[in-house]
C-alpha cells in the first residue's frame, strides 16, 4: 500500500468496503512503501479499520524498520 498524504489509499479502502465480509476473522499483514516515512502512518491509520471490520492485524515481524 502506498502513503497518500498521510493516510491510506482510496483503492485500498474501497477493497476492505467490499471484500469484508469474506475477509472476516481473518489476520492481515501490511507491505507499505512511500516517502520518507515508507507508509508507516498509513499502515496505522487503517489498523482500527480492519479491526472495525473483525480482521485482525499482526503486528510487524521484529525486522521491520519503525
Ligand atoms: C498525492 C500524493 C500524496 C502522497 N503523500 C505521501 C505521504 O504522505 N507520505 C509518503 O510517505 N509518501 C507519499 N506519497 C508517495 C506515495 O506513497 C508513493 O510512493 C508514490 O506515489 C509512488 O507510488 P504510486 O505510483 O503507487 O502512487 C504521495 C504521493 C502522492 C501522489
Amino acid at each position: 500500500m502506498p502513503e497518500y498524504n498521510h493516510s491510506y489509499n482510496a483503492a485500498l479502502k474501497n477493497a476492505l468496503d467490499y471484500l469484508n465480509r469474506e475477509w472476516a476473522y481473518k489476520p492481515v499483514g501490511f507491505v507499505s512503501y512511500g516517502g520518507v516515512s515508507g507508509g508507516l502512518r498509513a499502515v496505522q491509520a487503517i489498523k482500527p479499520v480492519v479491526a472495525a471490520l473483525r480482521m485482525t492485524p499482526r503486528a510487524e515481524p521484529p525486522d521491520a524498520p519503525g
